[in-house]
């Protein structure tokens, strides 16, 4: 049989298998990243519309900045309906061909370490794309389509709780049957499944029967920076400031809408539109701390969000194993240098919590076993590092069940190993 791919195009992290002679290896695509099996999930557009992905792409936004285009979590545009296309430079660009770009790039690599073109692949995918069945439609078919431009002919999906899975498995020694509670908690999205496994069957046969119920929440990491982003950092950009009205003695609260959007990354290039400009200068003008406001005119002028979320994720990676860290961030006369414990963290994040909480309960519900039937409890992703993401299963199942390991490439190793399922 001739090579078939795996590709895993996370939200964050996008990561490469090869299937062939019965094997599944895992094949580097970023020699400039720290860890060279993942390429971050971003593109660079310059000024002569050249684009770049990956480590390279971050370094020529971190030498050029505001010059050229930078775009990341671009999977999570993937279920919005409104997101058709977005210019870059005159030249318009669908979201499939955007990711089209990185599945191409990837695939590149895969070809050179296999010495000849592939064009066959099993993609990954969450549980849900989007809540509304319609949206979670339209997600895989766009992603489908990417695949397309990319060069694919043949093209399946595999859910990324699944793979991870059969990723397990591929670790039994043989006969080792166990019953196995996956979840994958990543950047965008978090995955569960409960699934039957068993040692050395690789992966031959139809697994449907094996997966005993499926469930995901859009809840993830991306969502503990923004929560950070609101509770901690927000107040230097405005939130909490008031305005008085325009020849009036009345006092307004800066428009929710403008700090929410500050909070989630991905969107605050959307503050750049002239009518939004326009209203932050108005209520600078009339602002009980202009200063802030000001911030929040340089964040979106300098375009310098992306940095500002950098040093919130770092805070937040830190705080997987200290219990205090600041978000530290300088940037013209702003300087942040913000404490905060992994008490707080867990605290502000109560909310996101429970809805994890919730949808693992469900899904433990639904495959009708008690907790006590699970053998296993296998935790991927780079989220699954956090302490309280760990503590919701040890409250469940007990520290002995917990295995975590292979945080980032175990859905693409699963991706892989899913190929004699299709093919
Ligand atoms: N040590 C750590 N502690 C806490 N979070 C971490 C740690 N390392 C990485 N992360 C977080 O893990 C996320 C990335 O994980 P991963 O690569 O598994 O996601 P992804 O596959 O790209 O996303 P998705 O599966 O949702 O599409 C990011 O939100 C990152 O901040
Ligand atoms: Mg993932």
């Amino acid at each position: 049989m001739q090579a078939v791919f795996g590709i895993d195009f996370g939200t964050t992290n996008s990561a490469l298998s090869v299937y062939r002679n019965d094997q599944v290896e895992i094949v580097n695509i970023d020699e400039l990243n720290a860890a060279t099996s993942l390429m971050r999930s971003v593109l660079y557009f310059d000024e002569d519309n050249q684009i770049f992905t990956g480590h390279e792409a971050i370094n020529h936004y971190v030498n050029e900045g505001a010059a050229g285009r930078f775009m990341q979590s671009i999977k999570t545009f993937l279920p919005n309906r409104s997101f058709e296309s977005t210019e870059v430079f005159g030249k318009k660009y669908g979201i499939d061909d955007l990711i089209a770009i990185i599945l191409r790039k990837i695939k590149a690599k895969g070809e050179a370490r296999v010495g000849c073109p592939v064009d066959r692949v099993v993609l990954g995918r969450p549980v849900l794309f989007s809540e509304d069945p319609e949206k979670d439609a339209l997600a895989q078919l766009r992603l489908e389509s990417a695949a397309r431009k990319a060069g694919f002919r043949e093209i399946w999906f595999q859910l990324e709780p699944v793979a991870a899975a059969l990723s397990f498995e591929g670790s039994l020694p043989a006969g080792a049957e166990k019953l196995v509670f996956i979840g994958d908690f990543g950047g965008g999205t978090s995955d569960f499944t409960v699934i039957r496994v068993k040692g050395g069957a690789f992966a031959r046969s139809d697994r449907r029967s094996d997966v005993l119920s499926l469930g995901g929440v859009y809840t993830a990491g991306d969502k503990f920076d923004s929560q950070i982003m609101w509770d901690k950092i927000a107040k230097y950009f405005g939130r909490g400031v008031k305005y008085k009205g325009m020849g009036k003695e009345e006092v307004f609260d800066i428009p929710h809408s403008l700090i929410y959007t500050l909070c989630q990354w991905h969107r605050i290039p959307l503050l750049r539109a002239r009518k939004t400009r326009e209203q932050i200068r108005l209520i600078k003008h009339a602002a009980t701390d202009k200063k802030a406001i000001e911030n929040l005119e340089h964040l979106i002028t300098d375009n310098y969000g992306f940095f500002l979320f950098q040093s919130i994720e770092k805070a937040k990676c830190e705080l997987s194993q200290l219990d205090l860290t600041r978000v530290s961030f300088r940037e013209r006369d702003l300087s942040i240098s913000e404490e905060i414990t992994k008490e707080e963290f867990k605290t502000i994040n109560a909310d996101n919590i429970a809805r994890i909480a919730g949808c693992i309960d469900e899904v433990v519900a639904r495959s009708g076993v008690r907790h006590g039937n699970i053998d296993t409890v296998f935790l991927t992703g780079g989220t699954s590092r956090i302490p309280f993401i760990r503590s919701l299963f040890v409250e469940r199942f007990g520290s002995d069940k917990l295995e975590n390991r292979d945080a980032f490439t175990s859905v693409v190793h699963g991706l892989g190993a899913s190929v004699p399922l299709f093919v």
